[in-house]
């Protein structure tokens, strides 16, 4: 695909590609392999992925990588992933850095260990001035939490006197959530073959377009992303109104 073929389409210069990396444990399962092993291979994918969106000119990429909800697994399986997430901002850091990756992470810190906020801080802190990619990490992150947290941060400032009760529009919480100040995602893609959201950017999914792809995680790859990004330029985007706008 073009790079520039997704950028100048339209008059709006973002492009916003949000991905639920769904299936890890039953690509593994497949093959016999513990589900660390589909951990290990879905950050592989995710490697893949940042590459690829560079390359076909999308500007942000947000990944939905731990859930509020997936506390509720083994222990076990908690550390390997908070391992993985170790792992990769100390071994990807510095080349995302070089190619101008801006990374920001969205959810709770509430029970995460001081030493991972540390790394995350200092990771966003590192990556501020980039440009080329801004990549949006969603870990610890339940898109009620997010809501409910805004929500409880709005009547905190109503109470102080520094927002009035009719100050509060929807522009005004978006100011108030995680995502403060990035656009909302134009293209939204689930794998695995899951048709949910699974408490994933709610708010900000209001008018996306939703494309499920039928492949697990780890097999996720340049070629579906370019697929995805090809059947989201067949739509047309309506918001509401009657007169149809090309996606792409
Ligand atoms: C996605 O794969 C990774 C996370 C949710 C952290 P899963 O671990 O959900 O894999 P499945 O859905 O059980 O196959
Ligand atoms: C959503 O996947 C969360 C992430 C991909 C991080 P889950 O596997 O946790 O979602 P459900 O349980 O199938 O809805
Ligand atoms: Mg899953």
């Amino acid at each position: 695909m073009d790079k520039l073929a997704w950028q100048v389409a339209d008059g709006s210069s973002t492009r916003h590609v949000a991905i639920i990396m769904d299936g890890n444990g039953r690509w593994a399962a497949e093959r016999g392999l513990p589900r660390s092993e589909g951990h290990r291979q879905g950050v592989e994918a995710l490697r893949r992925t940042v590459e690829a969106s560079r390359d076909l000119g999308i500007t942000h990429l947000t990944l939905y990588s731990f859930s509020s909800e997936n506390w509720s697994r083994p222990k076990q399986e908690i550390n390997d992933l908070f391992g993985l997430l170790r792992r990769f901002v100390r071994r990807d850091l510095a080349e995302l850095h070089k190619n101008g990756v801006k990374i920001r992470v969205i959810g709770t810190r509430a029970g995460l260990d001081a030493d991972l906020l540390r790394m995350i801080d200092d990771a966003v802190e590192l990556t501020k001035d980039n440009t080329e990619l801004n990549l949006t990490i969603a870990f610890n992150y339940g898109s009620r939490d997010e809501i409910a947290r805004a929500a409880r941060r709005i009547a905190e400032d109503v109470s102080n006197g520094s927002v009035t009760a009719s100050d509060v529009t929807p522009e005004l919480l978006g100011t108030y959530l995680d995502t403060a100040g990035l656009p909302d995602p134009d293209l939204l893609i689930r794998t695995s073959g899951e048709l949910r959201l699974s408490n994933f950017l709610l708010w900000q999914l209001a008018y996306s377009e939703f494309v499920f792809v039928d492949v697990y995680w780890p097999d996720f790859s340049r070629e579906l992303l370019e697929a995805a990004i090809d059947e989201y330029q067949r739509r047309s985007r309506r918001f509401g109104g009657t007169s149809t706008r090309s996606a792409g």
